[in-house]
């Protein structure tokens, strides 16, 4: 450490004492690469602040002494969003101990939790008070409360209940300057001007540290059903997904696309996973309906509109959850693809969207693109179809050349980017910018949406201060 880092640090440690900041090399090592090991980063110190007083202390320092800021929280993101850079003069601020739910309001259907709450445990706080919070997420038992916000982050029940934006009443942040913006307000009607708290959502942490948010809950889940449909082609997918939404009132809470690639995957490299259909199909759809009342007939309205569409060659086959631990066994296949790509080897992920009405559409023509120009690469597009976004991620097929294959990134990139946007779709549907897609931002954003952008980093962060390279670089 230089002697101008050791005092910066002397002085964070005077702010926050002694135990809340972490400088040795091991103890900061987990703070300083991403989960997916894209980045390594380095950093003055970690600081683990344990009131919204000592973030603002902090940021005010920060600001005084031109120090860059990257909130951290628990590092699930997939684009490097929470790594400080190499230069080794950036400040890592972990929120993990500001980690209180701070009440709880049943008759307003709302609950205040601070930015390190675990997402799991936001959920099990409102069950317990017979209310549900409804993002859910493969990394919900370890992601926070504070990067969901700040990555806008999206999951499984997006189709139902909205990403994460459309779950907040309120926030409380922390500026750059350390001033704090007090704007925890459980209201649900508030029509006062511009909405200023709405910026720091998806900013990732950019603008300002998000320290506290209001969430917006709903009533408990007390019924669901459950089924894996097979499905000829997308196309059959997504009329399917009408149908269920059409019988059920509405009811349909998640929609997943799955392709055959994916349960092959799953039941080859992810322990107690197994097909539940006896033989292959080329897509399957996992769809799940979810009531509060706990005798809705959701098990009868989903088998009848399956048994239709199965006679209208609509569906093939389809297994229905006949437990809990049925059910379970269907979100362990879906939830476990990430997982089992990662231990099939090499990949290349891109979380894109397009209008529902036109996923077929673009699924096999960006699929004729991968066969033709990627011959060794192994398609596995999935994800949540309900929102029109699909992981379209590409592994190195067997006997591939790692090297050769991850080598063709970034033409494989442009080419998959290049036709969403022709399909008016989006680049990162729910996985954020970060660091790793500054660039495609710049290109695929329009000018005078990039300018304004811009103008409201420079008003909120006027030294540069916030999550230096982040969404946008360096001006
Ligand atoms: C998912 O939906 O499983 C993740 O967002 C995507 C991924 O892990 O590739
Ligand atoms: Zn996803």
């Amino acid at each position: 450490m230089t002697a101008d880092a050791a005092g910066f640090s002397a002085q964070v440690r005077e702010l926050l004492g002694a135990d809340a900041v972490l400088t040795a090399a091991a103890d900061c090592a987990p703070f300083l690469t991403d989960h997916r090991r894209l980045y390594q980063g380095a950093a003055l110190a970690v600081a683990l602040p344990r009131s919204v007083a000592q973030v603002s202390q902090l940021l005010a320092l920060c600001h005084a002494q031109r120090v860059g800021v990257v909130p951290h929280g628990g590092n699930t993101g997939y684009c490097g969003g929470a790594t400080a850079d190499e230069s080794g003069r950036q400040l890592v601020l972990s929120l993990q101990r500001l980690n209180r739910i701070r009440s709880l309001d049943a008759a307003n259907y709302s609950l205040i939790a601070e930015a390190g709450c675990v997402l799991a445990q936001v959920q099990r706080a409102a069950d317990e008070a017979d209310r549900c919070f409804p993002l859910s997420l493969g990394s919900e038992g370890s992601c926070q409360i504070g990067g969901n916000l700040s990555t806008n982050a999206g999951g499984l029940s997006v189709l139902r209940y909205g990403m994460m934006r459309d779950l907040v009443l309120g926030l409380e942040v922390v500026l750059a300057d350390g001033r704090v913006l007090p704007a925890l307000s459980g209201l649900r009607k508030d029509n006062t001007g511009y909405d200023v708290r709405s910026l720091f959502l998806g900013a990732e942490g950019t603008l300002g540290v998000i320290t506290a948010a209001s969430l917006r809950l709903f009533p408990k889940i007390r019924a669901r059903a459950t089924a894996l449909a097979a499905v000829p082609e997308v196309r059959a997918a997504v009329e399917l997904l009408a149908r269920l939404r059409d019988a059920s009132s509405d009811r349909v809470s998640s929609f997943e696309l799955i392709p055959r690639i994916g349960i092959e995957l799953t039941t080859r490299h992810i322990a107690g996973v197994s097909d539940p259909l006896d033989r292959p199909y080329p897509w399957y759809a996992l769809c799940e309906l979810a009531a509060s009342r706990a005798a809705d007939p959701l098990d009868a309205l989903l088998e009848e509109a399956l048994g239709s569409a199965l006679t209208e060659g609509v569906v093939l086959d389809a297994a229905v959850a006949r437990s809990e631990r049925e059910r379970a066994a269907l979100w362990k296949l879906r939830e476990s693809i990430p997982e089992a790509q990662r231990l099939h080897g090499a990949g290349l992920k891109h979380d894109v969207s397009v209008p529902v009405a036109a996923l077929a559409e673009f699924v096999t023509r960006a699929s004729q693109w991968v066969s033709t120009n990627v011959p060794d690469g192994l398609l596995i597009a999935y994800g949540h179809a309900g929102d029109g976004n699909l992981h379209f991620n590409l592994s190195a097929a067997p006997g591939a050349q790692r090297e050769r294959f991850l080598a063709r990134e970034e033409p494989v990139r442009r080419a998959i980017h290049d036709l969403v946007s022709e399909f008016g779709g989006s680049f990162s549907a729910e996985h954020g910018i970060g660091r790793l897609k500054v660039g495609e931002l710049e290109r695929y954003t329009s000018p005078v949406e990039l300018a304004l952008m811009r103008a409201v980093k420079r008003a909120f962060d006027p030294h540069g201060i916030m999550n230096p390279g982040k969404v946008l670089r360096d001006q």
